[in-house]
């Protein structure tokens, strides 16, 4: 005869079920391949090294990469996968066409780790190490990176377009996004700290140095220089005026100078919330709080769901579902 089903049934299988949703929930772990990839770190090190020598930009171009990756379905490598007949993912999206960049770097780091420890590592966990290395290199915080994720094996191009902030954003619309992802305030204006290195092209400043007011009249007709009122729309300028290949707490004195590049990084010092947070940065010994604030904003940013377990997959290719 069956057992009556009872709450003390129901109860069980609630259990199992949350003890399932911990395990598919698995916590990274910075030695996840100590034992299958012990040469993992040094080989991304000096393959990202090589990288900066060549082109020092391209600490910033990978650190984004991570950005866009993590904010778009977790940290799950799902930003590498090319567009293919049949598949439209997250590179041809809104905010990345014709502007991510780095993907040449990421398969170089895949080819190398592959070569010492084949269809172990996952791209995601690649593309985190490499931002944290490319960071370092260039002058910043370094941080332990917690590894175990794994590769999706989709990717959406809508999620691209509406979970990645725009450039043209105010900062509620910027706080909103960042906590829809378990980020705090401070951690925006952390993470926006990433802006001290790279570049942006004109087509997102033009309307903040001919339009905005809260601007530095010097800076904008500096800017304007190689940013016509017609044209020019793909036409370079760093984000960050005094020291734009060095990662460092420069970014906030722009922005205490009213010398943000974009839109979303003068709202960060605009007689708002964050104003205080980002006078503290920009001081003379600001440069401590902002790095220890970056790193750990960072490490939650690499924590956004990713696949644990046996979800996804470890992919041979980034570029390419397996
Ligand atoms: C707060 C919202 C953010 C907005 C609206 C934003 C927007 C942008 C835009 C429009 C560019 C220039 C892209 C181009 O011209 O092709 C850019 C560049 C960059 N962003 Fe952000 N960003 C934000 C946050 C972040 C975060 C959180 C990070 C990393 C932690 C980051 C890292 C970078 C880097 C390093 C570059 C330079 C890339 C290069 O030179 O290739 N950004 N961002």
């Amino acid at each position: 005869m069956a057992a009556p089903f009872t709450t003390h049934h129901l109860l069980v299988i609630l259990s199992v079920l949350a003890a399932c949703s911990i395990v598919s929930n698995a916590q990274l772990s910075s030695n996840f391949y100590d034992k299958t990839c012990p040469n993992l770190q040094s080989i991304v090190l000096s393959t990202m090294k090589q990288a900066v020598i060549n082109e020092p930009r391209m600490g910033a171009s990978i650190l984004r990469l991570f950005f866009h990756d993590c904010f778009v379905n977790g940290c799950d490598g799902s930003i590498l996968l090319d567009d293919t007949a049949t598949f439209t993912g997250e590179k041809s999206a809104g905010p990345n066409k014709n502007s991510a960049r780095g993907f040449n770097v990421i398969d170089t780091i895949k080819s190398n780790v592959e070569a010492s420890c084949n269809d172990t590592v996952s791209c995601a966990d690649i593309l985190a190490l490499a931002a944290r290395d490319g960071v370092v290199l260039l002058g910043g915080p370094s941080w332990t990176v917690a590894l175990g994720r794994r590769d999706a094996t989709t990717a959406s191009q809508s999620a691209a377009n509406n979970q990645i902030p725009s450039p043209f954003s105010d900062l509620s619309t910027l706080t909103s996004m960042f906590s829809a992802k378990g980020l705090t305030a401070r951690d925006l204006t952390a993470l926006s700290g990433a802006h001290t290195i790279g570049q942006a092209q004109c087509q997102f400043f033009k309307n903040r140095i001919y339009n905005e007011t809260n601007i530095d009249p010097s800076f904008a007709t500096s800017r304007k220089v190689n940013c016509p009122f017609t044209g020019g729309n793909t036409n370079l300028a760093p984000l960050e005026t005094l020291t734009p290949a060095r990662f460092d707490n420069n970014y906030y004195r722009d922005l205490v100078a009213k010398r943000g590049l974009l839109h979303s990084d003068q709202v960060l010092f605009n007689g708002g919330s964050q104003d205080g947070l980002v006078r503290s940065y920009s001081a003379n010994n600001g440069g401590v709080a902002f790095f220890s604030d970056f790193a750990a904003a960072m490490v939650k940013m690499g924590n956004i769901s990713p696949l644990t377990g046996s979800s996804g997959e470890i992919r041979k290719n980034c570029r390419v579902v397996n």
